[in-house]
């Protein structure tokens, strides 16, 4: 399901920063050679991870999902001069084409990645994070809220993706599937939550934006 007119789509797109090259050339590469290459966030939503990265201006930002690197590398664009940015992937077979485009993006000192289970590794960083984009299994969803909210600084944001998962959300026959029960639950849960404050943005599969009190 599309949100938005195509139309309106490619005027948006047309009216907002070019993709830039190293970006157009991951995005090709992803998708000419990596799997479910959708996954990856892609010009518009890339855009706008950029500008929040760079109005929020993060020290220490965490995604969990990198995928081929695309939205990282877009955050990265924030980072404070001294800053980090740290991504977890289960798929080690992705680290050779994150490495490749994080190097020519200029983010090698930047861009930490790590391998394995962000249900493990979460509890395993030392760091107060300005900045979280989660963006992996629909699944942990509320487990990746629940291990990093009290890490974030007062004033931090969260970015959660695909909370609207195709229209599912607000399917009129009830879906049985697993993920979709598990981003409604997410969204219940975090718009109740008195820690932080929260927009649900309808661009591209849905973006929760929730700012820690
Ligand atoms: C939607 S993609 C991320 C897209 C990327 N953030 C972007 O916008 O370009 C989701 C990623 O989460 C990873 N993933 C799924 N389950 C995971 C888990 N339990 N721990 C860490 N990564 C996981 C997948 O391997 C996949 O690469």
């Amino acid at each position: 399901m599309e949100f938005i007119d195509t139309k309106i789509q490619v005027y948006a797109e047309k009216h907002t920063d070019e993709e830039p090259v190293v970006l157009k050339e991951l995005n090709r590469e992803t998708h000419l050679k990596v799997l479910k290459p959708r996954m990856l966030s892609g010009h518009l939503q890339g855009r706008v991870l950029s500008m929040f990265s760079k109005m929020i201006s993060p020290k220490y930002i965490l995604e969990v999902g990198t995928y081929t690197g695309y939205s990282a590398i877009c955050m990265a664009e924030g980072l404070q001069p001294d800053g980090k940015l740290i991504t977890i992937d289960i798929n080690e077979e992705l680290e050779s084409i994150v490495s490749k485009y994080v190097k020519k993006a200029g983010f090698d000192d930047k861009i930490i990645q790590k391998f394995g289970n962000a249900l493990d590794i979460i509890p395993e960083l030392d760091y107060t994070w300005d900045l979280v984009f989660i963006d992996a299994d629909k699944d942990n969803y509320t487990n990746y809220y629940d291990l990093v909210i009290d890490n974030v600084n007062s004033g931090g944001y969260i970015i959660a993706d695909n909370v609207l998962w195709s229209g599912k959300v607000v399917a009129k026959v009830k879906s049985n599937d697993t993920d979709t029960q598990a981003l409604i639950e997410f969204n219940k849960k975090v718009h109740s939550d008195n820690r932080v404050e929260n927009i649900l943005l309808p661009i591209r599969d849905g973006l929760m934006i929730l700012r820690k009190k």
